[in-house]
């Protein structure tokens, strides 16, 4: 594509994010885009839009020599696969928001972009508004990037601040994210923390080099956190989050995943209050950086794909330098994590799989503990997200093995025992 062509569009869907990027694209005459076709599913669907802009046959799209930029923002990742795959091979860019769908199929994704030399860019499947891939990809070095934690679900940090500070309930605060068009159309992805792992695996690979299936990622949701574990959580002057986090160890290798976490009062994402996202990260010689924005709704997912096309008139493509210029690297469960358990009883709690237990409290119906214990106990067994049963991971949650020893050596010390 020569610079500054002419982008004519062929979009797949006109939900929240196809009609918002309809509107925003009006707004934006200078950008030189305009669409052409929009392809939707349903017919019958009253839409503002003028009626010869629809058609339900895909082809029209695909096979259209003149369209060169299909954006595809449906709900769907089977057909969304699909679509993006037969445009990359019929020559055309695409801009993607199909989370899901890029997090199922990276590998071939990968394939494609290499085979057909097209731009596949998809900055609003994660974070929405905030320019968080293409800062991963063209900003941090893989020597620099030392940790990054996110809030990555608007609808889980929108439900999660209705809950604590305005008081509403768990089904009312979500049918509000519903409203607001924040949740995704099964609100289980949101709330049960897929959308979030979907999400943080395509950022380890912008990040890190990393490519991880979504089932293999240690993560879950918000959907065991309990008005007690606010309670506490406020005691100790920290709020709850859906944290995704990763973090390079000793070792160069990487510990990541997707938990309900404290966060202390003072950290930038406690700052972070119902659909906006946040995501700090750590580096070499820059410190902290927080990077703060709208994660859901029309226009600012809206916004992020306007920003892909505008990429696309200077053939922007993403690199995946960490993946291809640099060593990738691995993802470990070789470390520790200091966790918070709530459980109604005893019996479902494995005490002896804890290094040790530092605070246990069971004077009331529902009882808890804060321990550390091995990572890979969490990914083998799901003991701590059945019976109702909840975990929170306490603030700096990753303890790396040789601080476990030095920590294991000084208790004994204490004890008097060595
Ligand atoms: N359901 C998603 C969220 C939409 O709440 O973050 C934006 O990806």
């Amino acid at each position: 594509m020569e610079t500054h062509k002419q982008l004519t569009i062929g979009l797949f869907g006109f939900g929240v994010v196809g009609e918002g990027l309809y509107k925003v694209l009006q707004q934006t005459p200078s950008l030189k885009a305009s669409i052409k076709k929009v392809c939707i599913k349903d017919p019958g669907k009253k839409r503002e839009a003028p009626a010869e802009l629809f058609t339900t046959d895909r082809d029209e799209l695909l096979n259209d020599p003149s369209i060169n930029v299909i954006v595809e923002v449906i709900n769907e990742s089977g057909p969304a696969f699909e679509i993006v795959s037969t445009a990359l091979k019929n020559g055309k860019s695409v801009v993607s928001a199909s989370k899901k769908m890029i997090a199922e199929h990276m590998p071939e994704l990968l394939q494609l972009q290499k085979e057909t030399g097209e731009s596949f860019l998809y900055e609003s499947a994660a974070c929405a508004s905030i320019p968080v891939i293409r800062n991963l990809e063209e900003y941090y070095d893989n020597d620099l990037l030392h940790s990054i934690k996110a809030i990555v679900n608007g609808s889980t940090n929108f439900i999660l601040t209705k809950m604590f500070e305005d008081k509403l309930g768990f089904q009312e605060a979500l049918l509000l994210a519903q409203q607001l068009g924040f949740a995704e159309s099964d609100p289980s992805l949101d709330v049960e923390g897929y959308d979030a792992a979907n999400k943080w695996t395509f950022l380890l690979t912008h990040a890190y080099g990393i490519i991880v299936a979504t089932k293999d990622l240690v993560f879950n949701g918000i959907q065991h956190v309990q008005a007690g574990d606010a309670a506490v959580a406020r005691e100790k002057h920290y709020d709850i989050k859906l944290v995704a986090q990763a973090k390079k160890l000793e070792t160069g290798k990487v510990a990541a995943f997707v938990l309900p976490q404290f966060v202390k009062q003072e950290d930038h994402l406690s700052f972070v209050k119902n659909e906006y996202n946040g995501v700090v990260i750590e580096s070499g010689f820059a410190d902290k950086q927080f990077f703060y924005g709208k994660g859901a709704g029309s226009f600012p997912t809206a916004s992020a794909v306007l920003s892909d096309l505008s990429a696309l008139r200077y053939q922007y493509k993403y690199e995946y330098k960490k993946l291809y210029h640099h060593k990738p690297h691995e993802l470990t469960n070789d470390f520790f994590v200091r966790v918070y358990v709530s459980f109604d009883d005893w019996k479902y709690i494995p005490r002896e799989k804890f290094e040790w237990i530092e605070e246990w409290h069971a004077e009331t119906d529902r009882k808890y503990l804060i321990g550390v214990i091995h990572f890979r106990e969490l990914e083998l067994n799901s003991w701590w997200k059945e019976n109702n049963t909840s975990l929170v991971l306490t603030p700096e949650p990753i303890i790396e093995d040789v601080e476990i020893r030095k920590l294991k050596k000084k208790s004994l010390e204490l004890a008097g025992i060595v």
